[in-house]
């Protein structure tokens, strides 16, 4: 008897040790529906404040824009998301972790504001570029054929196969737009960070673009765009954050939303005169 009950409460420990544990992994599942979560963030260059106290969350499979005027932070914003830049207070985490902790960025794909304008000179093939976004994981071992095969399906999926031997100087702004976007796909991202990712690019190409944007999207991905396109973002966002004065405004995207935008970007100094 006294054997059984030590053995009870030796198992029962152990049963309450594995409801622990149990918890502990749902809790992690459960955080993980977060893909970016700030708290309370605050940044500064050089001692100048842009970025005050900001808190937000962008959840899995919803499709954030950014909104705001020139110098409003935005770039600054994503960077901090992106464990690019450190907050100077609060916290950043990305899916459910401290950015210093996490390390699956083959979830993250990210094209940053004029990457298609940079090294365009640089001799690269369309399919150097591609593949130059594969990373197969810290201490993983580059397999040649693999990342061959992932870049030819970003290709394929963007609709640029043909220009896979081409240089990056010698393609059109949309054309090198979309190869960017290749280069963010080649990981099979589930998130998507894009800073300005159309600008300078014809309708055309832009519809293009959102098109295949939008396909993520539907396809269960998490996309954070900053655009100044309202347009683009009432279009094909869930939510719009706007931001002004180092803080950050999020809205639904519904009926009511265009007229709140409409209001933003008219300017503080436009809207003193209404
Ligand atoms: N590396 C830097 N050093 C110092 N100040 C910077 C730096 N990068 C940006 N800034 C300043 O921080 C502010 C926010 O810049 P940021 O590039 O994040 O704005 P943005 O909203 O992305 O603007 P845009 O719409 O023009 O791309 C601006 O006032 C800018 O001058
Ligand atoms: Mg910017």
């Amino acid at each position: 008897m006294k054997g059984s009950n030590a053995s009870c409460i030796d198992s029962c420990g152990e049963l309450k040790a594995k409801a622990g544990d149990e918890m502990e992994r749902k809790l992690e599942i459960d955080k993980s529906a977060d893909v970016i979560r700030l708290e309370g963030v605050s940044f500064s260059y050089n001692g100048t404040p842009v970025l005050r106290n900001i808190n937000l969350l962008v959840e899995k499979g919803e499709f954030l824009a950014i909104l705001g005027p020139n110098g409003s932070a935005k770039s600054t914003l994503l960077k901090i998301m992106l464990g690019l830049l450190v907050p100077k207070a609060g916290e950043a985490k990305i899916f459910g972790r401290k950015i210093k902790n996490f390390k699956e960025w083959n979830k993250i794909g990210y094209i940053s504001q004029h990457a298609s304008n940079t090294n365009i000179s640089f001799p690269a093939t369309v399919m150097e570029i591609v593949s130059s976004g594969y990373y197969p994981g810290f201490g993983k071992i580059f397999n040649k054929s693999k990342i061959k095969e992932a870049a030819e399906d970003a290709l394929k999926e963007v609709g640029i196969s043909h220009l896979a031997t081409k240089l990056l100087g010698h393609l059109s702004g949309g054309q090198r737009q979309k190869v960017f976007l290749a280069r963010a796909l080649v990981k099979k991202p589930e998130a998507l960070f894009l800073d300005e990712p159309t600008t300078g690019i014809d309708a055309a190409s832009q519809r293009e673009f959102y098109e295949l944007l939008d396909k993520f999207h539907k396809e269960g991905g998490t996309v954070v765009m900053v655009t100044h396109e309202v347009d683009a973002a009432l279009r094909i966002a869930d939510k719009v954050g706007y931001m002004e004065d180092g803080e950050i405004s999020v809205y639904e995207n519904n009926d009511s939303l265009s007229k709140i935008l409409a209001y933003r970007l008219l300017g503080k100094s436009a809207r003193r005169g209404i």
